[in-house]
């Protein structure tokens, strides 16, 4: 079973850090106690597979039993007193395309940080439930929080290169984690981030050159191609397109799909097509309000994008997919 061992040191982080490559500590492979990394990079065929077995398939063309990558139960996520998210319980499956959908302010920016325990970093944040990731609860205290957000990385709503070279872009964290001993394997790796992320053939020829002289479309294929050089499992993307045009949007929708061969990838969007275009499953969260008139997000239904976008169980999902309300 995979462990991210020991604590974090999540309290050197800022918010907005990309912590498996940004600012974070700066904390070689080498300098991690070994047997917490063995833990953490413990393979998925190590694993007792039948404990996450389910079976069905998705409507999308895949015939292969599905495994559960996330399983969330109760997660509550309150900001102070006031709460952001109130028992939220579903799985997220493996190699599936997973969208979160909802309302402005209904708490899906708040969610998606959980998977990699990116809330740690907000001051007053407090995430109550659990929430598993290959059978392991990520909230445990023995967890190695730098560890567990290399497997789940996060691509951000607005690409954020660091003013470095393409090259020094996508090194970065291949760099911080020890990942490359030679030069030689450093530009493997490199190319190899790049060439996942649909980019290697506009950037070859200038990989010295600064990120930030990018378009933004490319920008954003970068950070992809950055968060997949570590080798995660799972990529988090917040509104990836939302400061995109739309055949920028379109290159990465297409990458999207070439990355959950391999990937388990949850996109926020409030692009509803966009979430019926490329998702096999789609998670409608919804603002509640309480009794004593505190608002917090809910989520209202989790299904098949194709069944919640032609037939949802909810009138509120109904009513929201048809521009009725949100
Ligand atoms: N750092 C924070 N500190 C305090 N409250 C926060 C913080 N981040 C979010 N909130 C509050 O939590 C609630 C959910 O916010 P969140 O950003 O998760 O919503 P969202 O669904 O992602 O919205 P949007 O679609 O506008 O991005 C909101 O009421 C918001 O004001
Ligand atoms: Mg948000």
């Amino acid at each position: 079973m995979r462990s991210f061992g020991q604590d974090t040191r999540a309290a050197d982080l800022r918010p907005g850090d990309d912590p498996t490559v940004g600012e974070g500590p700066r904390r070689s492979r080498e300098e991690l106690p070994r047997e917490k990394l063995a833990l953490a990079l413990i393979s998925k065929s190590e694993e007792d597979p039948d404990s996450r077995v389910k079976t069905g398939q998705t409507p999308r063309e895949r015939t292969e039993p599905l495994q559960t990558a996330f399983d969330i139960a109760g997660l509550s996520v309150y900001y102070g007193d006031k709460p952001a998210l109130r028992e939220v319980t579903f799985e997220i499956f493996a190699r599936q395309i997973t969208a979160v959908i909802g309302p402005s302010g209904c708490g899906k920016s708040t969610f998606i940080r959980c998977l990699n325990r990116m809330n740690d970093l907000i001051p007053n944040a407090r995430v109550e439930g659990s929430v598993r990731f290959e059978g392991q609860d990520i909230y445990a205290p023995e967890v190695d929080v730098i560890a567990l957000r290399r497997l789940v990385g996060m691509v951000f709503q607005k690409p954020n290169p660091f003013p470095k070279s393409i090259y020094d872009n996508v090194a970065f964290g291949l760099r911080v984690n020890g990942m490359a001993r030679r030069k030689g394997d450093l530009d493997d790796r490199v190319q190899k981030a790049l060439d996942k992320a649909a980019l290697w053939d506009e950037v070859k020829d200038k990989l010295r050159d600064n990120a930030l002289s990018l378009s933004g479309g490319q920008q954003q294929r970068l950070c992809i191609a950055r968060a997949i050089a570590v080798e995660p499992e799972v990529i988090l993307m917040d509104e990836p397109c939302s400061a995109l045009d739309p055949i920028a949007t379109a290159r990465i929708e297409d990458l999207m799909q070439d990355l959950k061969q391999d990937y388990t990838i949850v996109i926020v969007t409030h692009n509803m097509q966009q979430a019926a275009r490329v998702s096999d499953r789609t998670a409608f969260f919804l603002t509640q309000v309480d009794e004593s008139g505190s608002r917090y997000g809910q989520l209202v239904e989790v299904d098949d994008t194709d069944r919640i976008f032609t037939n949802p169980k909810d009138q509120r999902t109904n009513d929201y997919i048809t521009g009725r309300f949100g």
